[in-house]
């Protein structure tokens, strides 16, 4: 279901050719050297969708409003770099039934037209929720609007059934601060049990979807609302309610921080056996660090499928005073893309956590070779095991395009190297291309023994 951007009527990029032909001219003058060339047919990913996808099959989404989609600047960005979509307001409650028993959907449609005809999955953002109530559902209150909230959920999810692929059935039920209590709202006041009814009723209209518990400032681990909502979910999982995934909005702006024990976070909900979702991230600035941060914490946690950013441009932000996004009001890229890019890239290529080894470890040290104009060498050597598997990444642009004395293995954009020994000693080496980035040198990401 997730078309990696790079794939389809564009073509391979000049860029691409370019660095192609470096390759094959590397691998051609190390082959007369007596070295192993490797087959090279894949690039660097050069787009976050594209990256993500390759990560275990992760996405990298935007939310989308429909009225930019004639905004063709707009167009160009969402439809090159993005592979997930959320509506950023178009289906939620007060667009989706204005006036009780009366549904629209006509610019929710729109998006996930747009979205789903490029290959692009969508984000159901929100069936249930305190906040842009229409004024009907205001006045309503008890089991009257207990049925007029489920009512609502069953119509909205089965109109999109079969084309969003994860549901937030509740948003923002939690309260801030340190009681640990639910919110109260209208909603809550028809019973504790509204949570679990709404998502009941989203299984029920749409039984394919994946079903998220979302909301925001759950984000550090030692917080309150976070524990509340990590216990009620944990009583869904055993109790048997239908929740596949818990989605952590991620607005680290207007004062709330990227917290250190993010991954814990992350890690923590995971292993109450649901999927994790960065679902509105956003950071005051946007400094390359967090933007960092957050790629590399859910890139390490298996469950952790994507992360969703809060609008394209800082120009489309709800904060566009704190610019915290990826492009600015220009379109350009700012250094928190190149860094969210860079991360992306060099993941573990099937996503997967780097864990420590089960049968031991050992270790390496690291010898800078030969440099040319256009590439370097690298030999690395193993201490404490005679059979030992050993993994390196380049960072992107730069690609390996050669590797000796070992049975190698590449990620599909070279820049992940899993190098196994292979009875020719501790010591193999490896040809990094530079592709413009001739400072950045390769890391020893593991070393396994066995
Ligand atoms: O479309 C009308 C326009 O016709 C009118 O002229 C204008 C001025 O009144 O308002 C426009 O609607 C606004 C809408 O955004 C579209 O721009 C609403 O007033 C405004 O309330 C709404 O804000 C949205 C906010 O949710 C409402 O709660 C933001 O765009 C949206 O980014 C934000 O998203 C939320 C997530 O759903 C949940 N998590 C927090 C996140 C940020 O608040």
């Amino acid at each position: 279901m997730i078309r990696s951007s790079t794939d389809g009527a564009r073509g391979p990029r000049p860029r691409y050719r370019t660095r192609l032909a470096l390759v094959i001219g590397a691998v051609g003058m190390l082959a007369t050297a007596g070295a192993i060339a490797l087959p090279n047919t894949a690039s660097a990913a050069s787009t976050l969708g594209a990256s993500a996808a390759e990560r275990g099959g992760r996405y990298f989404g935007t939310a989308v409003a429909a009225n930019k989609l004639n905004d063709s600047a707009y167009t160009t960005i969402l439809n090159r770099e993005f592979n997930q979509v959320t509506p950023e307001n178009e289906m939620k409650i007060d667009a989706t039934e204005p006036q009780r028993g009366q549904f629209s959907y006509g610019n929710a449609d729109r998006i996930v037209q747009h979205a789903r005809s490029r290959g692009m999955q969508v984000r159901g953002h929100t069936l249930a929720w305190h906040s842009q109530q229409p004024g009907w559902m205001q006045s309503l209150s008890g089991s009257t609007l207990r049925q007029a909230m489920l009512n609502h959920v069953t119509q909205v999810a089965t109109h999109f059934r079969g084309q969003v692929t994860w549901w937030d059935v509740v948003n923002e039920a939690y309260a801030d601060g340190s009681s640990g209590a639910r919110r109260d709202s209208n909603l809550q006041r028809t019973g504790n049990d509204w949570i679990e009814a709404a998502f009941r009723a989203a299984d029920a209209a749409d039984p394919n979807a994946q079903l998220c518990y979302n909301d925001y400032n759950i984000d550090n681990w030692n917080d309150a609302k976070t524990q509340a909502v990590y216990r009620m979910v944990q009583d869904f999982k055993q109790r048997g309610v239908p929740i596949d995934c818990v989605g952590l909005q991620s607005h680290f702006t207007g004062g709330s921080n990227y917290p250190s024990n993010y991954r814990t976070t992350l890690s923590s909900f995971a292993a109450l056996g649901v999927d994790v979702h960065i679902t509105e991230l956003d950071i005051r600035n946007a400094p390359a660090d967090a933007y960092r941060n957050v790629t590399n914490d859910c890139l390490a946690v298996a469950r952790c499928k994507g992360i969703t950013v809060w609008g394209i441009r800082d120009s489309d932000s709800w904060r566009s005073g704190e610019s915290p996004l990826l492009f600015n009001g220009s379109g350009q890229k700012k250094p928190a893309y190149d860094a969210v890019l860079t991360a992306l890239n060099n993941g573990n290529p099937g996503g997967n956590p780097t864990t420590p080894p089960p049968g031991g470890g050992c270790t390496t040290s690291t010898t800078a070779g030969t440099v040319w104009g256009d590439r370097y060498n690298t030999s690395v050597t193993v201490s404490g095991a005679s059979n030992w598997t050993v993994v390196v990444a380049v960072t992107a642009p730069q690609s390996i395009s050669t590797t000796w004395s070992g049975s190698a293995s590449l990620s599909s954009n070279n820049t992940v190297l899993t190098m196994r020994s292979n009875g020719s000693g501790n010591t193999f080496g490896f040809t990094t291309m530079m592709n413009g980035n001739s400072s950045a040198r390769p890391q020893v990401r593991s070393c396994t023994a066995g």
